[in-house]
């Protein structure tokens, strides 16, 4: 089935409540879920061909605050101090993907969630290391940026080499929360990629543009293939 999405300034809301104290008897899956989807949101926005000064300002403190504050609550879900950085991670990430939308994995886990009730961060996480091998060398600058803003130490690297130890970083950070599932233990399998392929070219061919590197129907099997 078509997942569509809805977009309408008559649906955003007047102000938002940030409680950090609601999450506080959250499970572990729940906690590690939609906390990847907060890096998901600031690495995305950051990288979108549509990013401004402004919307990379908040992703990449998003992505300090998050990845530093992220484990902490996965260890202790009562650490309340880390949960106000989680939130506050959360909230620019949203403001972020709001100016400058996400790419390519949102694209691509989007007709999973339609076609198979794949889990939207779990889907996305799936997909993660084989989207960072595939896009990092369209934008060098940013991906080191990323590897900076999570705490490498990329003083004696090439930009490169920087860009490049953000794979690492980031599949790491996603093994240390347990959510590096693969598209197979999600119940996606071969004979379902023709239908997500076509369907993500039909329906989310604006958030796929977004990616630095744009993959056609080719290189999209591929990567799900990569990602099995
Ligand atoms: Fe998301």
């Amino acid at each position: 089935m078509t997942k569509k999405g809805l977009v309408n300034p008559l649906i955003y809301p007047v102000a938002a409540i940030i409680d950090p104290e609601l999450m506080l008897t959250l499970p572990k899956r729940v906690i590690a879920g939609p906390g990847a989807d907060v890096l998901f949101h600031a690495l995305e926005s950051y990288i979108s061909r549509n990013a401004n000064p402004f919307s990379e300002m908040l992703s990449l403190q998003a992505i300090r605050l998050l990845t530093k504050n992220l484990p902490r609550v996965y260890e202790d879900v009562s650490c309340l101090d880390a949960w106000e950085k989680v939130t506050q991670a959360s909230t620019l990430a949203g403001m972020a993907i709001d100016c400058a939308g996400t790419t390519l994995p949102h694209a691509l886990q989007h007709p999973m969630g339609g076609l198979l009730d794949v889990v939207h961060a779990e889907g996305i996480a799936a997909l993660y290391p084989v989207f960072l091998e595939y896009t990092w060398s369209a934008s060098p600058e940013k991906f080191a940026a990323i590897a900076q803003a999570m705490g490498v130490n990329t003083q004696e690297m090439t930009t490169e080499q920087a860009a490049q130890s953000s794979v690492t970083a980031v599949t790491n950070f996603l093994k240390g929360i347990n959510m590096l599932p693969t598209l197979s233990e999600l119940g996606v399998k071969e004979e379902h990629f023709d239908w997500i392929i076509n369907n993500v070219l039909t329906t989310m061919n604006v958030v796929l543009n977004n990616n630095p590197r744009v993959p056609d129907a080719k290189a999209l099997r591929d990567l799900l293939t990569r990602s099995l």
